[in-house]
């Protein structure tokens, strides 16, 4: 009722989100055709008949699958205006996205072509509608850590369109110790830090990317959940979490809803904010995010709350903070 109506009218950062999660069938077939790039789908259906996944590598097969449709800077912008339109309709006044630019890097694209494409994007929806954002260079884990050196070799000439690097992709069996030099580069550059742990993969790897990377936020986090003493450390240390509950339940990290640790995480006293991962795949942008936490019996100060957590765990500077808290 009145509360759900009230959710996107509280002004909310999100801080979770992969632009090519964005694509959405319609816009991918459209993509295709402008390029002259095929989908291994034949239509718009099949292609949203494919998104029933059984865990996250399903799912990123069918991601990965997708992107060579992203092709010109004219894509990356389309894809990123896409975006930042329908969220500001969910009260998104502040975003922070992902790219994975490894993958675009070897399907021949250029650096400058995708982030041209999105700084366009993002100065266009700031004069539109306020929106503002960043880049975040997320590093696609389960390739050879050489390609992620190469990725921030490709941006260091215009380091400053960009707000962060992060760590994506297949978690288990890629530790974030793994990329301990090429964090401390990214770092030495003027980067913020975050990284994807605690999805699919055990605590351990949360403590490795707080402890070895120096994140300031945890991607996902949800397994944290399961060690006492790492719950302590994230609350002791104010680092948030950005959960994707309907992620969550797509990927099946979560058996159901009932049973997904974002209760428990909050009443623990973590910084948790809620985000939307890959909408285009999950059934829904931030909005439809905060609305199924409604069925876990978050209440209307909790949303508040929520929403002023994710403006904090920005990188966005205080004054815009204040403007937005
Ligand atoms: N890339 C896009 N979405 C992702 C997710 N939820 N986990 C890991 N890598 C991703
Ligand atoms: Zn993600």
């Amino acid at each position: 009722g009145s509360l759900l109506a009230a959710l996107p009218r509280l002004p909310k950062a999100e801080l979770h989100l992969h632009v090519e999660g964005t694509l959405e069938p319609e816009l991918a077939f459209a993509l295709a055709e402008r390029n002259g790039v095929a989908l291994p789908y034949p239509d718009v259906a099949a292609l949203r008949a494919a998104y029933d996944f059984a865990d996250l590598q399903s799912f990123l097969d069918l991601y990965y699958a997708c992107m060579p449709v992203l092709r010109t800077t004219e894509d990356f912008h389309d894809l990123t205006a896409a975006y930042l339109e329908r969220s500001h309709r969910d009260g998104v006044v502040h975003a922070e996205l992902f790219v994975d630019l490894q993958v675009h890097l070897a399907n021949g694209i250029g650096a400058d072509d995708v982030l041209d494409g999105m700084t366009r994007a993002l100065a266009g929806a700031r004069a539109a509608r306020g929106t503002t954002g960043g880049i975040i260079l997320s590093i696609v884990r389960d390739s050879p850590v050489a390609t992620a050196h190469a990725a921030l070799d490709a941006v260091a000439h215009r380091i400053h369109d960009l707000v962060g690097i992060g760590l994506d992709s297949a978690e288990v069996g890629y530790p974030p110790s793994l990329f301990v030099e090429v964090f401390d580069r990214a770092a030495a550059l003027g980067l913020h830090r975050v990284a994807h742990a605690g999805e699919e993969g055990p605590p351990a790897y949360v403590v490795e990317a707080v402890e070895l990377l120096g994140v300031e936020r945890v991607d996902h986090g949800i397994r944290a959940v399961e060690d006492d003493a790492l719950v302590a450390l994230l609350v002791e240390r104010g680092i948030p979490l950005t959960v994707c509950p309907l992620s969550n339940l797509r990927l099946r990290a979560v058996p159901d809803l009932a049973a997904h640790p974002i209760r428990a995480l909050v009443d623990a006293g973590v910084a948790v904010t809620v985000n939307s991962d890959d909408p285009a795949y999950f059934g829904g942008y931030a909005g439809a995010n905060y609305a199924v936490l409604v069925e876990l019996g978050f209440t209307a100060p909790e949303f508040a709350r929520l929403a002023a957590t994710s403006v904090r765990a920005s990188f966005t500077d205080d004054a815009r903070k204040a403007e937005l808290l």
